[in-house]
């Protein structure tokens, strides 16, 4: 485990978050880590003996339908028994505040919603800050056939193909409203995360593996544009190089320390 970052650092990190007008966060699995959610890349990134990039595919749907939601069956249930961490509601409470911060997730686990849902909770609450979820929600279903979206938390059945999911407007199978490697990005979902970035004066960079395109070209977009960099992680990233400040811990432990 890496030593926590000097008081120095983080005070530099705050006087640098705490100048800026306008902030996009880009976060990853890690944010969700000390939910107890597991990261893609880390320990507990294999489910069975399978990776993400052999499930979460097209042609993994295509050849094994029931494999595939077998699995993310399993990962609706896990993350609906987690909770957003103190990193998703210090994120929040700061999106609640006079200054627009974006937050561009690559998870699709919801839980910088529930962040906020939690946050705004009775409270009302309004901001100017968006949630892009660049990959998907887990909790969305999408049809193969009609393309028809739906929310939907319920259990999955994958004793067999005739238990999966299937659209109740025209009966085909559904399968998870989520990006898909070889798949592209909702391109008006995109295209907003790199105009935010664009316009950004810092962006803060919070538990990726920063390998994944075009995500880690949201933060790579705000350096370019000008914006300092700020990498929260305990390992070095490919964005390390260019961040200003790269505080190595845990997000739960160092985000509240910053916003
Ligand atoms: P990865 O699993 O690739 O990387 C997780 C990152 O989080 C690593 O850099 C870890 O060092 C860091 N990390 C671990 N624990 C942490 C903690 N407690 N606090 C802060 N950081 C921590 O996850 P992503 O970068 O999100 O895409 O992966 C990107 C995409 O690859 C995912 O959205 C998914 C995946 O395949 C699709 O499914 C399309």
């Amino acid at each position: 485990m890496s030593a926590p970052p000097p008081h120095r650092h983080i005070r530099r990190a705050r006087e640098t978050l705490g100048e800026a007008e306008t902030v996009v966060v880009l976060t990853g699995a890690g944010v969700s880590a000390d939910s107890g959610v597991p990261t893609f890349r880390g320990q507990g990134g294999l489910w069975r003996e399978h990776r993400p990039e052999d499930l979460a595919t097209p042609a993994a749907f295509a050849r094994d339908p029931r494999l595939v939601w077998e699995w993310y069956g399993w990962r609706r249930e896990l993350v609906s028994a987690c909770a957003p961490n103190a990193a998703h509601l210090a994120l929040a409470r700061w999106q609640e505040g006079p200054r627009p911060i974006h937050i561009v997730t690559q998870n699709v686990d919801g839980l910088h919603r529930l962040a906020r849902d939690r946050i705004r909770d009775g409270a009302g609450g309004s901001t100017t800050g968006e949630i892009l979820e660049l990959h998907g929600s887990l909790f969305r279903t999408r049809c193969t056939c009609c393309a028809a979206v739906e929310n939907s938390r319920a259990p999955i059945d994958a004793t067999s193909e005739a238990s999966l999911p299937h659209c109740g407007a025209c009966g085909a199978l559904l399968r998870p409203d989520v990006v898909w490697f070889g798949e592209p990005l909702d391109a008006h979902v995109l295209d907003r995360a790199f105009r935010l970035a664009a316009r950004a004066e810092v962006c803060l960079v919070v538990g990726t593996s920063a390998i994944v395109q075009p995500a880690a070209a949201v933060a790579t977009e705000a350096a370019r544009a000008g914006a300092a960099l700020v990498e929260v992680n305990p390992e070095v990233t490919p964005l390390s190089r260019v961040a200003r400040l790269s505080l190595r811990g845990r997000a739960a432990e160092i985000v509240p320390l910053l916003v």
